[in-house]
């Protein structure tokens, strides 16, 4: 197929896969999976005699072929793809129609995959809101299909898992009961981001960061997402989640844990997800009373951005013209082990900011005498900044003498961007569609991870239910109340993207 006249990326290669898309007519599919899955199959990472098996009610197999092709054209026009391409590639197609509640869908599904003699592998992808975790689970549990004796079974599901503690553990426990462990594979598109990774390689293949890398040299650590659009059409779950539950709780947190690791003894799923547990358990406890200091919310009022304008949170669709959940949310972690005591880690992510930036900060220390203190441009703070988004790299900020006859300093920035060519960064999707086909739950959420970092928050979740108000910020400017004092004794302060 198409992957003999494509170049080949790097890679394991993939046994042929059932791959079952359940929800497939939605967004996501159109989206994300389908052309990751393209992208893959032509770099040979998918295996050429893989099925793609849609389980939606309601549309013909037309019909849902005709929406991915246009959903193809419409989000991912990098792709170049003529109508006989698609031909060839949407032959690998078939689908079940059917509703997840029904029993039915389930035998037809089995029956599908019976019928193929190649291969019994199947990868279950729930494209579906979570409320349909479980249902999926049961049904695949009584129709035999997550039986393994014939093929790898492995599921996938899509945050949020759960919307706290509770309910992250309810929810482990009901897909436990149904499935192993092993078998359930909780995606984080951000760490599937090839910068995330990378950040593993910075670390673990180098030697010069790690005697850095610890409270004796490090002040502080920032983690941020920033984003530049609103809540486009979330605004259901939005309004139930805010940006605490949405961005930190997960992705957030699931970087910190890699920023603050202990090397693991290899590199295996296990390994690598026993250390992040390790920085979870060693995360300070938030007392109730502490949470008002440690943390910041606000919510983005009217603006501009880019000579656009912007329409108050209040103000959006759905969103109740009384809400009071958070846009942006800023919390202050302390990790109590050797290796971190007293440096504070500040993750924080906000909608309808000046621009779409993520970044990993890692604030050194002053020096500790600084003879050019009394200079009319002070030095500033060094940062190790590990770019998620855009621009992926890394930049190192020092100080230089200014050119002349003077010891005034300036600021120095160097720069490694990760791949001169933005083509060869692969999309989240496609490294963790693959790491499922070939079993490295590495970037994927253990059951434990999830519930500890629900644990984390409960405190925040708890006071902030209470709240009758929120401060605002001007959609478009990064004036937020409370952000500037969250770091207010953080060496250079709040690092606004720039
Ligand atoms: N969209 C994204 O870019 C994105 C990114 C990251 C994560 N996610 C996550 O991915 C998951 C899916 O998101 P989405 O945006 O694709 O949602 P979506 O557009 O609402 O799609 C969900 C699909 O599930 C189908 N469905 C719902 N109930 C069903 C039932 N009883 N039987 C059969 N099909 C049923 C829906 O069919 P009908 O249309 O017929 O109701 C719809 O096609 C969510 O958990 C979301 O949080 C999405």
């Amino acid at each position: 197929m198409e992957s003999n006249n494509a170049a080949q990326c790097l890679g394991e290669a993939t046994e042929p896969t059932n791959i079952v898309i359940l929800g497939a007519g939605g967004d996501l599919t159109k989206r994300k999976l389908i052309p990751a899955l393209l992208k893959m199959l032509r770099c040979g990472l998918l295996h050429a005699d893989s099925k793609i098996i849609g389980v939606l009610k309601g549309r013909t197999q037309e019909q849902w072929l005709t929406g991915l092709h246009k959903g193809m054209q419409e989000y991912s026009p990098e792709i170049k793809l003529n109508d006989q391409q698609w031909q060839q590639f949407s032959s690998m197609f078939s689908m079940i129609e059917g509703d997840l509640q029904e029993e039915r869908t389930y035998t037809d599904l089995a029956a599908a995959i019976t019928s193929i003699q190649q291969h019994k592998n199947a990868l279950f992808y729930c494209a579906v809101p979570p409320r349909w975790y479980t249902t999926i689970a049961a049904g695949l549990d009584k129709a035999g299909l997550s039986d393994q004796s014939e093929g790898f079974r492995r599921v996938v599901i899509e945050k949020p898992f759960g919307m706290d503690i509770d309910s992250a553990r309810q929810l482990n426990n009901e897909l436990q009961s149904l499935l192993d462990e092993s078998q359930i594979y909780r995606i984080d598109h951000y760490l599937g981001k090839e910068s995330v990774q990378n950040l593993l390689v910075y670390r673990f293949a180098n030697s010069i960061l790690e005697p850095l890398w610890n409270r004796n040299f490090i002040d502080h650590v920032q983690i941020s997402a920033a984003e530049s659009i609103g809540i486009e059409y979330r605004a259901n779950y939005y309004e139930k989640s805010g940006a605490l539950r949405d961005m930190i709780q997960s992705h957030l947190m699931q970087v910190m844990t890699l920023v603050a690791m202990e090397p693991p003894v290899e590199f295996t799923a296990d390994a690598v997800r026993d250390e992040k547990i390790k920085v979870l358990r060693a995360v300070r406890p938030i007392k109730p009373e502490s949470v008002s200091q440690q943390t910041v919310a606000a919510q983005y009022g009217s603006g501009t951005n880019a000579e656009e304008a912007i329409k108050a949170y209040v103000a959006e669709d759905d969103v109740s013209a009384e809400s009071v959940t958070e846009t942006l949310a800023g919390v202050r972690f302390h990790i109590d082990n050797w290796r971190w005591q007293g440096v504070p880690f500040i993750l924080w992510t906000g909608k309808r900011l000046p621009q779409r930036v993520s970044e990993i900060v890692i604030r050194f220390r002053k020096p500790p005498f600084n003879l050019f203190d009394t200079h009319a441009n002070p030095p500033t703070a060094n940062s190790l900044v590990f770019r998620v988004h855009p621009d992926e790299g890394i930049s190192l900020r020092m100080n230089a003498k200014m050119p002349g006859l003077t010891t005034d300093t300036q600021r120095m920035v160097m720069r490694a961007p990760y791949a001169e060519n933005g083509e060869d960064v692969s999309d989240a999707y496609e490294v963790l569609l693959h790491d499922v086909l070939t079993g490295d739950a590495t970037l994927f959420s253990r059951a434990d991870e999830v519930e500890q970092s629900w644990s984390i928050i409960e405190p925040i979740l708890n006071e902030w239910q209470h709240r009758i108000s929120v401060n605002r910020y001007r959609a478009g400017t990064w004036e937020i109340p409370g952000m500037e004092d969250l770091f207010a004794d953080c060496v250079g302060g709040w690092h606004k993207p720039s």
